[in-house]
């Protein structure tokens, strides 16, 4: 076999090991990222290669599963051959438990290859530029982003703890935002700022929420691929939030519970539009607004659902 067993996760992944944070280059990242920075620096992109980037959050799972669905002309069986993880591996993530795979995977892939990762743009190794790679970025409104990333925190042992919700919403919002992989704000603003320069395909997650269809159809364009109206709907229903997450090669569920605590929360959680009704109080939200508005005064995202 692989040896590719999920049951046993060693111990620096139990659950008193939520991984502290060390800066890169200013950036926040989880220390075992940071430890292997230069790996990651150096990794070599392909021209053929495509990049699904994000802030934790945002989505990127379920574009994951929309775009392995398009390459292989929306043959259920196929996009169920492993894990999202291992499809698509998470470009900065390595560790020995093969249930964090990460780069080690990417290396060992041939071109063209799908690549996952929640760098904010400066931080991309260099080589993705140089190729001209294309690139799938998805935004999401910050404060539903906010809220699954808070009860992610919760639910994932190797992410640092997120303390009450209050305090949470702070560090979110802070400039300094001390939260794994940075700041929201400049996140979703480094990506959207180079967008028409480089080959980014910018979407939203309430776009594809509101009309999957719509939306799959622009991603398959931006991949060069024609999708009948069969194909694209039988795509539509095999991403939807259920299909999802019954679907054990797209709810990571191979993830073991000393690394997904599902006491606390679920990776596929909620997958809503304005669950951040039922955390955010009228003083928060009106705090969260002003802040927005200054902080996002200098980029004209087509944010929705947010004021
Ligand atoms: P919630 O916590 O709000 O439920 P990421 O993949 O970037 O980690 O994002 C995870 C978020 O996307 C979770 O949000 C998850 O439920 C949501 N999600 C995943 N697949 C989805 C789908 N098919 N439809 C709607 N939301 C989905």
């Amino acid at each position: 076999g692989s040896g590719r067993g999920v049951s046993s996760a060693p111990e620096e992944c139990s659950v008193d090991s939520r991984c502290a944070l060390e800066e890169v280059r200013g950036v926040p990242l989880l220390e075992r990222i940071a430890a292997h920075w230069d790996r990651v620096a150096a990794f070599q992109a392909f021209p053929q290669d495509l990049l699904i980037a994000t802030y934790p959050k945002a989505g990127t799972t379920w574009t994951q599963e929309i775009v392995d669905l398009i390459l292989h002309g929306g043959d259920a069986e196929k996009a169920r051959r492993a894990p999202t993880h291992i499809r698509m591996p998470f470009l900065e993530m390595a560790s020995p438990n093969p249930a964090l795979a990460g780069i080690t995977e990417l290396e060992q892939m041939e071109p063209p290859r799908v690549i996952k990762t929640h760098l904010p743009i400066q931080l991309l190794p260099q080589s993705f530029r140089e190729t001209g790679c294309k690139v799938i970025y998805v935004a999401r409104n910050p404060k539903d982003n906010m809220v699954s990333y808070f009860h992610f925190d919760r639910m994932n042992l190797i992410q640092p703890e997120p303390g009450p919700w209050a305090s949470y919403l702070k560090k979110f919002m802070d400039g300094k935002c001390k939260l794994a992989w940075g700041s929201w704000y400049d996140h979703v603003k480094g990506y959207w700022k180079e967008k028409d320069r480089r080959n980014i395909l910018y979407l939203f997650f309430e776009d594809i929420k509101e009309n999957p269809a719509r939306e799959i159809q622009r991603i398959a364009k931006f991949l060069g691929h024609h999708l009948s109206e069969e194909i694209l709907h039988n795509i539509v229903q095999l991403t939807t939030f259920d299909a999802m997450q019954e679907n054990p090669m797209a709810n990571y569920s191979s993830i073991p519970d000393t690394i997904f605590d599902r006491k606390v929360s679920h990776f596929l959680r909620k997958g809503e539009v304005g669950d951040w009704k039922n955390h955010l109080s009228p003083e928060e939200n009106a705090a969260f607004e002003t802040h927005y508005m200054e902080t996002m005064s200098d980029c004209e995202i087509p944010f929705r659902f947010v004021i």
